[in-house]
């Protein structure tokens, strides 16, 4: 298969004054929402002891692979095969960001994933069948609407069975694949969709009646991709098609980051990449990843393994469901090689990673920069370098199994 995406991942920083306020209280400025790490303090799913970081990183890393293969196969028509119900014990590999939404009249509070490569929304509703306790009730809400599948956004929707024939219209109901080892069923239905102090109405999303496989977000998600359904699209000129995201550390525990929505309200200084649309992966953001350098080296990398190309559907992906970067073997290699001369070994391999080395040499370590068009990105040690829970060792920070 030749199929090659770079998945790129960025933690983002935030500096905050604010002390005397509760740090999980989520603010209400118009078109600004908190994005909480799903295993942070201030989420429902925070587990009941905070782990150390490289396991809470490891624990999220761990979908990976999966989420790798249901990127794959959005472009590729290729069904994705399901696996059996998952134990309780899955419960927290619920996609890596949350964010407080409040759906029908009067609102009810549910914390969605956030997913920049997904185009429909959807959430448990009550009775689902395998979903947790949290669910929507549209019997309690006053604006819910069913659609049916006679309406335009219905045909939107991948993984649809509506009938062909038949004269009274029914329910839009559509089944997905999500996370590589998951589905649902769920009808396409619409509802207020409350997002801090702003209310979208008649917001079209699925209303999921039955689960299997342990990837379902428990709350539900909310598609931030380029498609019809996604929120983008659906509050029209309310935000004019733009956001932006600064994801928290994993180091604040008690810290969100935010999502901000609409042209006010963006931070005035950004440097910027333009976002690339490829027909191959419509509902997917690429953008064009021309090098990378560690310290002052540009790694010698054949220019192909990095090209967009909309035929092929090659390119990097910009996702926030993806925790760690990966890239193809071939570059994968060309930067640990070059990374591994230039910091004192011996090296040795720690779970996934295969460059790890003593943590006193981290003062040394380099940093690594990555270059899109029209923007070098240096990523913060942080975002280059994980620890091992001893703190004696100090590892690279992408996979040795990249893609292929
Ligand atoms: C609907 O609201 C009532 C009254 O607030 C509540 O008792 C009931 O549990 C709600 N139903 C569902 C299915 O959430
Ligand atoms: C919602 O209302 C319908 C019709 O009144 C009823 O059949 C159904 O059981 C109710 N569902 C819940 C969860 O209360
Ligand atoms: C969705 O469809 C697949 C394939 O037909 C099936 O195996 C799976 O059980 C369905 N999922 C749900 C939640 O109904
Ligand atoms: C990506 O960058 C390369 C190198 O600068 C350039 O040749 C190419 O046209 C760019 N592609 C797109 C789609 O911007």
């Amino acid at each position: 298969m030749d199929f090659r995406i770079a998945t790129l991942f960025f933690f983002a920083f935030l500096f905050s004054t604010n002390k005397a306020v509760d740090p999980c209280a989520s603010q209400t400025d118009s078109s600004g929402l908190s994005v909480i790490p799903v295993y942070s303090k201030c989420s429902p799913f925070s587990p009941p002891k905070a782990d150390s970081w490289v396991n809470t990183v490891m624990k999220m890393a761990s979908k990976d692979p999966e989420r790798f293969e249901y990127l794959a196969s959005l472009g590729a028509q290729k069904k994705v095969t399901s696996a059996p119900i998952a134990s309780g014990q899955q419960l927290f590999n619920v996609g890596n960001y949350v964010v407080r939404v409040k759906l029908g009249t009067p609102g009810q509070v549910m914390f969605m994933v956030l997913d920049t490569s997904n185009d429909v929304a959807w959430v448990p509703c009550a009775e689902c069948t395998g979903c947790s306790t949290t669910t929507f009730s549209p019997n309690n809400s006053s604006s819910f609407g069913s659609l049916d599948c006679s309406v335009p956004q219905c045909a939107q929707v991948r993984g649809l069975s509506c009938p062909t024939t038949g004269s009274t219209p029914s329910p839009c109901f559509f089944n997905q694949s999500y996370g590589g080892d998951s589905s649902f069923s769920a009808t396409l239905v619409q509802d207020s969709l409350g997002l801090a102090s702003d209310v979208i109405p008649n917001y079209a999303f699925g209303c999921i009646s039955s689960i299997s496989g342990g990837s379902i977000p428990p709350q539900g998600l909310l598609g931030l991709g380029r498609g019809a359904l996604s929120l983008l699209s659906q509050s029209g000129p309310l935000y004019s098609g733009v956001f932006s995201y600064c994801l928290p550390s994993f180091k604040s525990y008690y810290f969100s980051g935010s999502l901000k929505l609409g042209l006010s309200g963006q931070p005035n200084r950004m440097r910027t990449t333009p976002l690339l649309r490829n027909p191959h992966r419509p509902s997917l953001y690429y953008a064009n990843l021309t090098g990378i350098s560690v310290g002052h080296v540009l790694v010698p990398i054949t220019p192909e393994f990095l090209a967009f190309n909309p035929n092929t559907g090659a390119g990097t992906i910009i996702d926030s469901g993806t925790v760690i970067t990966r890239f193809v073997q071939p570059v994968y290699t060309a930067i640990r090689d070059e990374f591994r001369k230039q910091v004192k070994g011996p090296f040795s391999t720690l779970g996934a990673f295969d460059t790890c080395f003593a943590a006193t040499s981290e003062a040394v370590a380099p940093t690594v920069t990555l270059h899109f068009t029209g923007l070098d990105l240096t990523l913060p040690m942080e975002n280059s370098l994980i620890h091992s829970s001893s703190g004696n060792l100090a590892c690279l920070l992408w996979p040795r199994h990249p893609i292929t």
